[in-house]
């Protein structure tokens, strides 16, 4: 036998109070009306308000910030916190999570700077980017063999292991091509972003094939600007913060 029992009154209220709540929803976000509904709401509005909220809350730390000096910056440990939180939002990804630096991406954390290692030029690095690019050589080399040969060359100053016949071979060809860049003595071009060769820190990797491929089919590197993003008292701070992890 079929009984026809009335649903429990609470559970009938509280369908029309879901029916109600969904055309109030709809209305007042986007649903049926266009542009985002009668509170014109949007994720990216949303994520804009809430930046502007929290640049507004931070100004006048960050101008507090801006108005020390670099030392009082290195030794105000709340400042250097906020510097890491930075970091690990907008460089981690590039240059590992502990600035250690990730295979094509330079360590932030050693000694060894390839534009410099004073305050300017780490913040120039960060304000208006870098652009490192290094044409490739083989064909101008003649082939493979004498791309070797110039590789056994850098690993010879570079103090590694290599083959002497061959880094002899190679020395006058990185003498004539290579050391408008990198320098006679491999030391390295700060203003060219050629890296100092002789130091055994290496960026594209450290064995005979890896530095035969950088020769021979050059490298084009980049470190986007980050005014825009960051603005002037985080890029210095951020500046600060990294070279206060290279000591
Ligand atoms: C998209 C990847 C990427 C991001 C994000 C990035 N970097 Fe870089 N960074 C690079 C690359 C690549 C280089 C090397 C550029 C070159 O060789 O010319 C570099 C170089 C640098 C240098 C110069 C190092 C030297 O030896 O002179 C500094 C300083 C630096 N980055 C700091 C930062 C900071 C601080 C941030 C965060 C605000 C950041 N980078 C975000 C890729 C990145
Ligand atoms: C026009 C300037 C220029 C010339 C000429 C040049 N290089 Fe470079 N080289 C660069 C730059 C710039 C970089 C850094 C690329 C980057 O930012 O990642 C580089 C990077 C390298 C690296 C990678 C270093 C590392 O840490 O991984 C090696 C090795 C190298 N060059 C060897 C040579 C040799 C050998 C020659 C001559 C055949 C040569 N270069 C000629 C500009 C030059």
């Amino acid at each position: 036998m079929e009984y026809d029992n009335p649903l429990p009154t609470w559970w009938l209220y509280l369908l029309y109070l879901t029916v109600a709540f969904s055309f109030v929803y709809l209305i007042l976000y986007p649903g049926i009306l266009p542009n985002g509904g009668f509170l014109k709401w949007s994720q990216i509005g949303q994520y804009e308000s809430e930046v502007s909220r929290a640049n507004e809350r931070y100004a006048p730390l960050m101008d507090a910030y801006a108005k020390s000096s670099p030392t009082d910056l290195a030794n105000n440990q709340k400042a250097m916190k906020t510097a890491a939180r930075l970091f690990s939002q907008s460089c981690a990804v590039c240059h590992g999570s502990d600035a250690g630096g990730t295979p094509g991406i330079p360590n932030l954390t050693d000694s060894d700077w390839i534009y410099g290692d004073d305050l300017d030029s780490v913040l120039a690095s960060i304000v208006d980017g870098r652009m490192g690019v290094m044409p490739g050589w083989e064909s101008f080399l003649g082939g493979r063999e004498a791309v070797a040969d110039v590789a056994n060359y850098v690993l010879q100053i570079s103090g590694g292991e290599f083959d002497a016949q061959s880094a002899g071979r190679g020395e006058a060809q990185y003498k004539i091509i290579c050391a408008s860049c990198h320098g006679i003595d491999g030391a390295g071009n700060r203003q060219l972003g050629g890296m100092n060769l002789t130091d055994d820190v290496w960026v594209h990797g450290s064995s005979l094939q890896e530095i035969s491929d950088v020769i021979g089919s050059g490298v084009t590197n980049e470190m986007p600007a980050h005014k825009d993003i960051l603005g002037e008292s985080k890029s210095r701070l951020l500046a600060v913060y990294v070279k206060n992890l290279s000591k």
